[in-house]
């Protein structure tokens, strides 16, 4: 497994495994590698000829109050995770690399961020697009890999690769979680013990709301509602949203006529989470 900091390099070997006619398959991650990572990383060495994981902490993703400073990384433990899945090389630029002036350019997502975390994250895709566009043409991978945990994000990226023809498949890996179905994710470390026995509530909450459009419901109102009770009275966090929109174009709905996504994000004392559901017109989970 090869390490490098450094893009020209990249780009040199990228070339040469693409004038070979192998096919490269992309995660990239922002580190403090864990079973929902392992997941993308799996499904790329199986479909691959090479794999390419990157760790890079965007500053350009994250918000003026957000967990920046705060975010935990783990460089050793990142890099046994990779050897172990069999990575080719690991892409660990710093932001002097990745940053070395202020951009030019600024890519600005305009559909499909103005709900769900994009709405209470102003300029946040704005950033993932930013960074996954150079990352994407520093290692010209022929797929990437996006778990379905940050599904507004993999509507972006479908967008992204559209819009901006990227001639890269996308491959969305269904969410991994703790056995308790909390999801899988790098903030859990900073829930304290009460929050991390309610953590489990949210994705609960999310099925009850599924449930009832298994069970007939068609107004999003009220499956948003019955979400709402159930996190109120199970855990102490913060609603942030309770959103029902069609998936992928993140579009609001009158009545629950096609595939959508029922998601929500909850402020614990440290940690924001975030969890979804995406099911059909009949309550039946087709996604993640
Ligand atoms: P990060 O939060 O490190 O996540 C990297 C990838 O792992 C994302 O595609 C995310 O959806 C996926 N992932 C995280 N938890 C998961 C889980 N429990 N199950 C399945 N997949 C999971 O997302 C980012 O980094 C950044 O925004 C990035 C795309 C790297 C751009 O900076």
């Amino acid at each position: 497994m090869k390490i490098t900091t450094n893009i020209k390099e990249l780009q040199q070997r990228t070339s040469e495994w693409i004038a070979q006619g192998k096919k490269i398959g992309f995660v990239p991650t922002m580190g403090f590698l864990h079973e929902g990572h392992e997941a993308l990383l799996k499904k790329a060495r199986l479909e691959n000829d090479l794999v390419v994981l990157s760790i890079f902490v965007n500053p350009l993703q994250f918000g003026a109050n957000e967990d920046l400073d705060s975010y935990p990384r783990d460089q050793k433990h990142d890099k046994e995770i990779a050897e172990k899945h069999g990575v080719d090389v690991i892409f660990l630029p710093d932001e002097q690399t990745m940053y070395p002036n202020p951009l030019s350019i600024n890519l600005t997502v305009v559909r499909r961020t103005d709900v769900l975390c994009g709405r209470s994250r102003p300029g946040h895709f704005d950033g993932v697009a930013t960074v996954l566009t150079k990352l994407f043409n520093i290692v010209r991978p022929s797929r990437v890999y996006f778990g379905l945990k940050d599904a507004q994000q993999i509507a972006v990226v479908d967008a992204l690769l559209e819009d901006l023809n990227f001639p890269i498949e996308l491959i969305a890996v269904p969410t991994v979680r703790e056995e308790d179905g909390l999801a899988k994710s790098s903030r859990n470390v900073n829930l304290l013990d009460q929050e991390r026995k309610e953590a489990p509530y949210v994705q609960q909450a999310l099925q009850c709301g599924r449930q009832h459009v298994e069970n007939g419901e068609t107004n999003p109102e009220k499956v948003i509602e019955k979400v709402r009770q159930f996190l109120e009275k199970k855990t102490h966090g913060k609603i942030d949203y309770i959103e029902l929109l069609s998936y992928p174009m993140l579009q609001r709905v009158e009545t629950i006529d096609q595939q959508v996504i029922l998601a929500t994000a909850v402020y614990f004392q440290n940690a924001r989470l975030i969890d979804n559901v995406i099911f059909n017109e009949y309550g039946i989970k087709t996604l993640g």
